[in-house]
């Protein structure tokens, strides 16, 4: 599994977060095509937008409380938003000549108090093994606590990884990387380069009210945090709104983004 790269395309990206129901066509159908021009074999994970994150939050399933059978109606409405953009991407995948097969994470992944305890990789090694391109989404996984609870496309992109000793992960966002603000200076710097122990340093230090329902950018850097001791020796983050940028992170071209050292 060493060439295997993990690619997520963001909700932020794929999607438009301000508009429900909303995919950014364009930009989607162009990422599935540099995917398939960099010739690569990846694993693709995509995040929700705006078709998981509005029902996660109207029905409150990120705060914790998910539990009884009344919940199984909203909890199936999130799934079923999920679904319904799942359909997109792999028809977009499709389209750009990727021979997917998609995998709903509720079916292999059982969580305790938000956090993973069973996750089964079988299924998608045997996928790769046929030659296929694995496709994995956010999803609303039984939780033997809460009930339910929302696993992040982030959270699936590093249980893969680690999993399957894959050596390297490009989160594909709406944003170059992640950013430092110089109070002096009052401008933001992009980070190019940082090690995983620093980014955890870095972590400690911001604040940041969840923008959605699976803890925004401070949720997505805490979960990198898992990859620390694994296989995996980078992790990129870009941005999908610049063309071809992907494909040149893919045959590991440098490009602007935050580079993470594990
Ligand atoms: C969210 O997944 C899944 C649900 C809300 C069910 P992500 O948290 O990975 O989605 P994005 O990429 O931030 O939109």
């Amino acid at each position: 599994m060493k060439d295997i790269i993990a690619v997520k395309l963001g909700g932020s990206i794929i999607t438009n977060k301000r508009k429900p129901w909303s995919v950014n066509k364009e930009v989607l159908e162009r990422l599935c095509s540099e995917l398939a021009e960099s010739g690569k074999r990846v694993i693709v994970i995509h995040g929700g937008g705006s078709f998981g994150h509005p029902l996660a939050i109207k029905y409150q399933l990120a705060e914790k409380i998910v539990k009884g059978k009344e919940w199984s109606g909203m909890v199936h409405e999130v799934r079923k938003a999920m679904l319904i953009l799942n359909d997109i991407v792999v028809k977009a995948l499709e389209n750009a000549g990727i021979n997917v097969f998609s995998l709903q994470p509720s079916s292999f992944v059982v969580m305790d108090k938000g956090e993973v305890t069973y996750f089964d990789v079988t299924v998608i090694k045997r996928v790769l093994e046929m030659g296929l391109t694995p496709v994995l989404f956010g999803d609303v996984v039984l939780d033997v606590s809460y009930g339910f609870s929302i696993i992040s496309g982030d959270k699936i992109l590093v249980n893969v990884v680690r999993d399957l000793n894959i050596k390297r992960a490009i989160f594909v966002t709406d944003v170059d990387g992640i950013f430092l603000y110089k109070e002096d200076e009052r401008r933001r710097i992009l980070i190019d380069n940082i090690s995983i122990d620093e980014l955890r340093d870095l972590v400690k230090l911001l604040r940041q009210e969840p923008s959605d329902a699976t803890g925004g950018i401070i949720g997505k850097l805490q979960s990198l945090m898992l990859l620390k001791g694994t296989s995996c020796k980078e992790v990129l983050i870009i941005n999908g709104g610049v063309p071809d940028l992907l494909r040149k992170a893919l045959i590991g071209e440098s490009v602007k983004g935050t580079r993470i050292i594990i």
